[in-house]
C-alpha cells in the first residue's frame, strides 16, 4: 500500500508543540521536576454542578443515542439566549447556530465549506495555528499572512490587507498575545470585510476570561455578516468535553452543519445537555460565580507573573484577556524556551504561532501562583 500521505497533509509544517511535548516527556522520564506553562488547558476543574449534570444525563438512555451533526434544538436555543443575555444579539436558534465539537472543528470545517483550491484566506500571525493550517492547507488553499505587531496592539490596520481574499480569521481576545479588540477595530473589519466581500471568522473562544472590567464585545454585535466561534472549554474549564458553537450569517451556518453532516455526528447529546445548563448561569452580560471564580484565580496568577516577569527585567504587558502572556525575550524563542526547558520550565516559543511571533515566548498561567512563583525563581537562576 502507498505510505506517503497525501500532497496536502505534506504541505503541514511538523507541529512545534508535539515536538515539545516530546522534549519534555524526555526531561520528566529523567527525573527533573517540570513546571508546564505551555499548553493553555486549564488546571482548575470543570464547576461540580456541571459535572453532576454530564452525570445525571449520562443515565437517561435517550442520551445514549446519535445527536443531530448541527447540534442539538435545545442547545441551539441555549446558546442563541445567552446571545441575547450576554451580548444583546438577537439569534435565531434554527438558522444561525451550530455546536460543534469544541470551536476548533468548527474553525477547520467553515474553510471547508466555503473555500476552494487556491483561494486566499487571511490569517494573522501570530496566531492559533488552526486558521493557516487545519483549515486553509487542508482546504488547497493559500494561507495570507497579517502580520499583527506589538507597537499596533496586534491590532491589523484592516484597510491593509488585500482585498482578494475569500476568508479573514480574527480572534480577540487572542491567543498567543492576550491583546483584546476595540469596538472601532470590530466595527472597521465587519465594514471592510463587507466591502472587499471578504468571508469574517470571529474566533471568541476567550470572550468570558476577562479582567479589570474588560469585557469583551461579539463581533455579531457590530454586524451580522459573520461567523463567530465560541467555546465552553476555557469558559467553564471544560477543554476535555468537546464542546462549542458557531453563531451567525444563516449561509455561513448553513454550510458549516453541512459540512458536520457528511463528517460528525455531533456532540454527545450528555455533554450538550450540561453545556445548556452551563450557559444559562448567565443572567445578563456578567459572569455568574462559576465562572468569575476561575477569572479571579487567572487574575492574581497574571498580576504575580507579571510583577515577577517585570522585576526580571521583561517588558510584560498586563494583558485584559486570556491566560496568556506573550512578551518579547530578544533573541531566538526556541533557545530561549530550551533554555528554561533545562531549568524545568516549559514556555511556548513565539515562531510555533508564525514568523511573527519570532523573539517572544508565550506563558499559560494553568499553574497556581506557588509553582508560578517556583518558575520565576528558575528563571532568575537560569537566565
Ligand atoms: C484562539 C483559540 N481558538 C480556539 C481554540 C479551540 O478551543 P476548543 O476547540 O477547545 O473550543 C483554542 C484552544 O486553545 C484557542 O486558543
Amino acid at each position: 500500500m502507498p505510505k506517503d500521505f497525501a500532497y496536502r497533509l505534506r504541505k503541514i509544517p511538523p507541529y512545534l508543540f508535539a515536538e515539545i511535548e516530546e522534549k519534555v516527556n524526555r526531561k520528566k522520564a529523567e527525573g527533573l521536576d517540570i513546571i508546564d506553562l505551555g499548553i493553555g488547558d486549564p488546571d482548575l476543574p470543570t464547576p461540580r454542578p456541571l459535572v453532576e449534570e454530564v452525570k445525571r444525563q449520562l443515565d437517561d438512555q435517550e442520551n445514549h443515542r446519535y445527536p443531530s451533526s448541527g447540534g442539538e434544538r435545545d442547545t441551539r436555543v441555549a446558546v442563541a439566549e445567552w446571545y441575547g443575555r450576554r451580548f444583546g444579539v438577537d439569534v435565531d436558534p434554527d438558522r444561525e447556530v451550530a455546536i460543534l465539537l469544541g470551536s476548533k472543528e468548527g474553525l477547520a470545517n467553515i474553510a471547508r465549506a466555503f473555500v476552494n483550491p487556491d483561494d486566499h484566506v487571511l490569517c494573522p500571525d501570530p496566531a492559533y495555528p488552526v486558521y493557516a493550517q487545519g483549515a486553509t492547507l487542508l482546504c488547497d488553499a493559500v494561507p495570507v499572512k497579517v502580520p499583527l505587531r506589538e507597537r499596533d496592539g496586534f491590532l491589523p490596520d484592516v484597510d491593509l490587507l488585500p482585498s482578494d481574499a475569500r476568508m479573514l480569521y480574527l480572534n480577540y481576545p487572542n491567543n498567543p498575545t492576550g491583546a483584546t479588540a476595540t469596538p472601532e477595530f470590530l466595527k472597521d473589519a465587519v465594514r471592510w470585510c463587507s466591502e472587499t466581500e471578504t468571508i469574517l471568522c470571529y474566533d471568541n473562544a476567550y470572550s468570558e476570561m476577562t479582567f479589570d472590567d474588560y469585557i469583551a464585545p461579539s463581533v455579531l454585535e457590530f454586524g451580522r455578516e459573520a461567523i463567530e466561534f465560541g467555546s465552553l472549554s476555557k469558559t467553564f474549564n471544560m477543554t476535555g468535553y468537546r464542546l462549542g458553537y458557531a453563531v451567525g450569517d444563516p449561509t455561513l451556518i448553513a454550510g458549516l452543519k453541512k459540512v458536520k453532516s457528511q463528517v460528525d455526528s455531533g456532540a454527545p447529546k450528555f455533554i450538550q445537555k450540561a453545556a445548556s445548563i452551563a450557559l444559562g448561569q448567565y443572567n445578563g452580560r456578567s459572569r455568574p460565580a462559576m465562572v468569575e471564580d476561575s477569572v479571579k484565580v487567572y487574575k492574581e496568577r497574571r498580576d504575580v507573573m507579571v510583577r515577577g516577569l517585570r522585576e526580571l527585567g521583561f517588558n510584560v504587558t498586563l494583558p485584559k484577556g486570556t491566560f496568556y502572556l506573550f512578551f518579547g525575550i530578544g533573541g531566538s524563542s526556541i533557545d530561549f524556551a530550551n533554555r528554561l526547558l533545562d531549568a524545568g520550565v516549559v514556555v511556548t516559543p513565539g515562531i510555533g504561532f508564525g514568523q511573527n511571533g519570532e523573539g517572544f515566548v508565550r506563558m499559560a498561567l494553568t499553574q497556581p501562583v506557588s509553582r508560578l512563583e517556583e518558575a520565576l525563581e528558575r528563571m532568575r537562576k537560569a537566565l
